[in-house]
């Protein structure tokens, strides 16, 4: 009997029972929790590994978030957008690579011009790959038509990451305006979800002020908005952003990293069939980052395929990995570790949400999550 009794299920529904699992620091105890993630995984999900070739087709955003080194009132950053070639090159990398799935990421544009532009790259996209990738758009907030709109052109999910579910943290982290309004973000993920998407979402850990009582809140957020993907990872300053200003108030960025799998595994155990990223600023913070994540849970991970040379432009914070890595030659490495891990890289395959499945068509008598 002891704190690992906790570990099941049902009693995870209990924000003080969270907060203190994700307290824990005393190694033996995380890697329990870690050995029980995994296990849930193994019988849940299975010991898989989906591939999302990561394209960040803009750097242009209209936002100003605090933590973001992109943000639009950061004058050095050097603003790119891919030309239709190198985004299609792109894909077909993916494609002809088996990952079965792609991400595209901007920075938040908005607008009938920005909307059709995306129509055209999801159209040119399935038809140079035989409409057989997958993918999921991370654009930002839009209206309900829009995200109607990127659906009928052939997206089928979407990453919108809430950052944090309390709305006071939030507003220390975003400009108090009606550009980065938390009630105008939650009413986007319903959006996504009224159009048809698998919606994910997810937050940044070890914020400035952030408590684990916040953390605990935010995955029982994701359960009480029945999500069915998440990425999140550590928090990391970036100097040339206001939230820097706070590196004081930091938990070690090496905290800030277990913490950051302690999330990990406690969703994998609380919702078992979602989709979980080991997100690459795992990797930032150690460069094991990616699999330690896929050990406590996660079960995707984003190779990034942004042409090398605009790659150091999308710097959303400092020492951002693989800034002048060949894809081909990332994929490769990371295919050799995550066999040495005991998972196995599903190629070719889309590595839809099971959530998702479950929700859209359950079966009767089904209530798994
Ligand atoms: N540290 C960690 N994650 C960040 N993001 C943006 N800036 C940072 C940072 N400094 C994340 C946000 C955003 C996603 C695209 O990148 O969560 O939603
Ligand atoms: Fe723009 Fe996204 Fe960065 Fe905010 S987090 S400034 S919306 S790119």
């Amino acid at each position: 009997m002891g704190i690992f009794d906790d570990l099941l299920t049902e009693n995870l529904s209990d924000k003080q029972a969270l907060a203190k699992l994700l307290s824990l620091s005393e190694p033996d105890r995380q890697q329990a929790l870690f050995d029980k993630a995994l296990s849930v995984k193994a019988a849940t999900v299975g010991r898989f590994v989906y591939l999302r070739g990561l394209i960040e087709l803009s750097n242009v955003c209209s936002k100003n978030c605090y933590y973001c080194g992109i943000r639009a009132g950061n004058p050095q950053v050097e603003r790119y957008t891919l030309s239709e070639e190198e985004v299609l090159n792109a894909a077909v990398f993916a494609h002809q690579n088996r990952f079965g799935s792609l991400v595209i990421q901007t920075g938040e544009q908005t607008g009938p011009a920005f909307a059709a532009f995306i129509v055209d790259i999801l159209e040119k996209i399935h038809a140079i790959t035989n409409n057989e990738l997958t993918i999921t758009l991370s654009c930002g907030e839009q209206p309900l038509k829009v995200y109607e709109l990127w659906k009928r052109a052939g997206a089928e999910r979407y990453l919108l990451r809430i950052e944090t579910s309390n709305k006071d943290l939030y507003y220390t982290i975003h400009p108090r305006d009606r550009h980065h309004s938390f009630e105008a973000r939650l009413d986007a993920l319903k959006y996504l979800r009224e159009a048809g998407y698998q919606v994910g979402t997810g937050v940044m850990i070890g914020l400035p002020g952030q408590q684990a009582d916040d953390l605990a809140e935010d995955l029982l957020f994701f359960k009480s908005m029945d999500i069915d993907m998440v990425g999140m990872g550590p928090y990391i300053e970036h100097a040339a952003t206001p939230l820097f200003a706070k590196r004081h108030m930091l938990m070690p960025a090496s905290e800030r990293f277990n913490m950051s799998l302690r999330m990990i595994a406690l969703l994998r155990i609380l919702m078992p069939y979602i989709n979980i990223a080991a997100s690459t600023a795992l990797e930032t913070i150690n460069p094991l980052g990616r699999q330690m994540g896929v050990l406590a849970g996660a079960n995707v991970v984003m190779p990034n395929l942004t042409p090398v040379s605009d790659r150091k432009k999308y710097l959303l914070y400092n020492n951002k990995p693989n800034l002048d890595k060949d894809a081909s030659l990332s994929t490769k490495s990371l295919n050799a570790a995550i066999s040495a891990i005991g998972e196995t890289i599903c190629f070719d395959m889309p590595g839809d949400s099971i959530h998702f499945q479950h929700r859209t068509s359950p079966e009767p008598g089904n209530s798994l999550s």
